[in-house]
């Protein structure tokens, strides 16, 4: 587990550069588990025809919504003490789950195309107002040969959200650095950081896991709450807070004509039977 001194250490360094590379934090045995599971959900969503691959052709497997596919494999993972910790420390206010998805980077010769992006909606300058963060879990070492992310340092004080800037061609030419990390590691970014998925020259395996974490106040990318009950019961509290459950938009009663006050209540309010009162 992180100490203050350490966790100190990568939220400063996170803050200066809009990234930071923190090792560890999955063991050996766990990511080549995680990998094992995410080969067998490639095969198993290439073998599905409602399957949206959005951009194997070009060098990213990506595979969404980890924590609804395999909950007992991928719900351990956005709740780790380690990133909890920093998170609370980056956000000072409540924080969700966007997604959680699984990205490969394979080699695609000259088929090799990717953007250079922001998560962020807003690329935001200030980081005391952060609005996201990425946790990209290392599953097998980051070289730049198979594909390590490259991150721009300091672009997240730039308040450019790159790929939507007209001078996006001579930007992107600002000095970048793969963000060479072991197997087990863990890369945060600030969500307006300028980052990119490498390409793999060498056709070494480069599984990531990417936890994408926002302020309660922005909408997921896929609404957790509908997870039904199954799922719903096996959630800690952090989890149905990462989920969304403590900040779900209040119904209007048509009958009594009131609502709850407030969209944000404790997970401590949460009813354990909430599947079962939820009315659709
Ligand atoms: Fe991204």
């Amino acid at each position: 587990m992180e100490n203050n001194t350490s966790s100190k250490k990568i939220l400063k360094k996170l803050f200066s550069d809009g990234y930071c590379i923190v090792k560890n934090v999955l063991t050996d045995h766990e990511c080549d588990k995680i990998v094992k599971n995410l080969e067998k959900l490639k095969h198993k969503t290439s073998n599905n025809k409602y399957f949206i691959d959005e951009r194997s052709n070009n060098g990213q497997v990506t595979i969404r919504d980890l924590p609804l596919r395999e909950p007992k494999i991928y719900l351990k993972l956005i709740d780790k003490t380690v990133i909890i910790n920093i998170l609370k420390n980056i956000f000072n206010e409540t924080f969700i789950l966007d997604n959680c998805q699984g990205s490969e980077s394979i080699n695609v010769k000259k088929n090799y195309k990717s953007l250079v992006h922001i998560d962020s909606h807003l690329a935001n300058k200030f980081v005391g107002q952060t609005s996201d963060v990425v946790v990209c879990f290392c599953l097998n070492s980051f070289a730049k040969e198979n594909g390590a992310t490259k991150i721009w340092p300091k672009s997240h004080l730039s308040g450019v959200r790159i790929q939507n800037d007209k001078n996006y061609s001579k930007e992107i030419k600002k000095k970048y650095k793969y963000a060479e990390a072991e197997k087990g590691s863990a890369i945060f970014f600030l969500g307006q950081t300028w980052h990119q998925i490498g390409k793999n020259s060498n056709s070494e395996k480069r599984w990531g896991i990417l936890c994408h974490y926002k302020k309660w106040w922005i909408k997921p990318s896929t609404d957790w709450t509908k997870c039904g009950p199954k799922i719903y019961n096996l959630l800690n509290k952090r989890q149905k807070e990462l989920f969304g459950f403590t900040s779900i938009s209040p119904k209007f009663n048509l009958k009594k004509q009131v609502r709850t006050l407030k969209t944000l209540r404790k997970s401590s309010q949460l009813n354990s039977n909430y599947f079962k009162t939820i009315q659709y």
